[in-house]
């Protein structure tokens, strides 16, 4: 058959082939398409019920352009305002190797809380040196593993302080540290997540001097050098006047080190916590007007001190909050004489946020348009408060229904437990069309680890 009468054949049997097929979207389109709220066209379902035919639910969903993109962002925005930066990711909003890589390449370093988040960075490449570790509650193995790497240990106490001059000096090896101060800042954030009040349990606090004897010891200690000073005064910050009275309160006190006890700091850490929008329409502080109000603070600021050192900053959220989906299934609907639950296979050990937060979050039903009503999303977890989205106007629901829920990229699967012996969500990474399994869904036997060394 000559090849255009195979054409021809071809057109009669299909004849659909040349009729304009609407374009579907490619898997990032149809995780775009949630965030704006339009999952109910069909391609969008499409998508979404393609990811969870292939890995199931529940499922965390991340956009590598997202988490690209923060990245260039904040660069683009601090870079060429502040010519001596550092930007660190703080593993521990997603402690997924894939995503932490992603910011690796980024040119960013790591800001850990534990000995384990040490030995997550190290997996994805990083070197000890390159690496921050931050945790008021420090153990004997952490400060042994994190001295002999070289990594910079971020001292939250004095007691702290003598157990590193200690192992260094049984290393014999000089210990590379900052303080974490407390500088007694409230950034009107949510009372759990506000680290720089004076309350709080973090830090060496400004106040009393605490903060100035700490560096005033570690001068005279030959097994520490001492590096530089770090603040974070809390997550989810969405106005810059706390960063802007923090800045000003932590210069003073660079000043301070520099005229009284002849220390000059290599950097000075600001900390995370700049926020992302949760709710349709919110707008917060951009990474440009954040560095924008910062950048005359800090100019006054180190004039004032004589000498400019490093500013670092180290987010998690802004890099990744926005870049997650959660994936869930309608298991049942049921409605009570008070309310209709739309009753999903994950809750609060799937994501914390909403139980122990009151966080919101947004969702979407997928592929549905008709007949909305207000209802609860209940989890699976067997206690009342496992509620993951309260009184929300959506569509009609049915078993079987795809649900996504938005912006779990930040402290959504890294706060994920097994809790009633459900086995841990999987995780895929998305990049133009393809869905990448970058963890794999927890199996019944990870719930009996514990057999294998249980005394017999
Ligand atoms: N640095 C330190 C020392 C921190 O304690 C934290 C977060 C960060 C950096 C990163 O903060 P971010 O940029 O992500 O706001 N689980 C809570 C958030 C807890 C934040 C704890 N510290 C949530 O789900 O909202």
């Amino acid at each position: 058959m000559s090849l255009r009468r195979l054409s021809l054949a071809l057109l009669l049997l299909a004849p659909g082939l040349l009729a304009q097929t609407p374009k579907q979207p490619t898997l990032q389109e149809a995780l775009l398409a949630a965030r704006a709220d339009r999952v109910g066209t069909p391609g969008a379902e499409a998508a979404f019920r393609r990811l969870a035919d292939a890995h199931g639910t529940p499922l965390y969903i991340y956009d590598q352009a997202h988490i690209q993109g923060q990245a260039a962002a904040l660069k683009a925005a601090f870079g060429p305002r502040f010519p001596k930066l550092r930007i660190l990711y703080a593993l521990k909003a997603n402690t997924n190797p894939a995503v932490i890589g992603l910011l690796r390449a980024e040119g960013l370093g790591a800001e850990v809380v534990s000995v384990g988040e040490i030995e997550t960075a190290l997996q994805v490449g990083y070197k000890g040196p390159e690496i921050m570790f931050t945790s008021s509650s420090k153990g004997p193995a952490e400060l042994r593993r994190a001295i002999a790497l070289g990594t910079v240990l971020n001292v939250d106490s004095m007691d702290e302080l003598s157990q590193i001059q200690v192992e260094a000096r049984r290393q014999k090896k000089q210990a590379r540290i900052s303080f974490r101060i407390n500088p007694g800042v409230d950034p009107h954030t949510i009372h759990q997540i506000n680290t720089g009040i004076a309350e709080s349990k973090f830090g060496l606090h400004l106040q009393g001097g605490l903060a100035f004897k700490a560096y005033e010891t570690a001068k005279g200690m030959p097994e520490v050098l001492i590096e530089g000073a770090h603040c974070h005064i809390g997550s989810q910050i969405t106005e810059t006047e706390g960063y802007l009275l923090t800045a000003r309160k932590m210069l003073a006190f660079v000043k301070e080190l520099k005229d009284k006890l002849d220390i000059r700091l290599g950097f000075l850490d600001l900390g995370g916590g700049l926020g992302i929008p949760y709710r349709d329409g919110q707008v917060v502080m951009s990474p440009e007007e954040l560095a924008q109000a910062l950048a005359p603070v800090w100019k006054e600021g180190v004039a004032a001190a004589g000498y400019e050192p490093t500013l670092w900053l180290e987010p998690g959220r802004f890099f990744v909050g926005g870049a997650g989906y959660l994936l869930v299934r309608v298991n049942t609907v049921k409605t009570t004489p008070l309310k209709t639950f739309v009753n999903v296979d994950a809750g609060f050990n799937t994501l914390m946020r909403p139980a122990m937060y009151q966080a919101y979050h947004r969702v979407r039903l997928i592929g549905r348009t008709a007949d909305p009503l207000t209802v609860d999303i209940a989890g699976d977890v067997c206690e009342t408060g496992d509620i993951l989205a309260e009184g929300r106007l959506l569509p009609k629901a049915k078993a079987g229904d795809l649900v996504v829920i938005l912006d779990a990229g930040a402290y959504g699967f890294s706060m994920s437990s097994e809790y009633n012996a459900r086995p841990l969500a999987a995780e895929v990474l998305v990049s133009g069309n393809t869905a990448k399994v970058v963890r794999r869904r927890g199996q019944f036997k990870d719930l009996f680890r514990s057999a294998a060394t249980a005394p017999k």
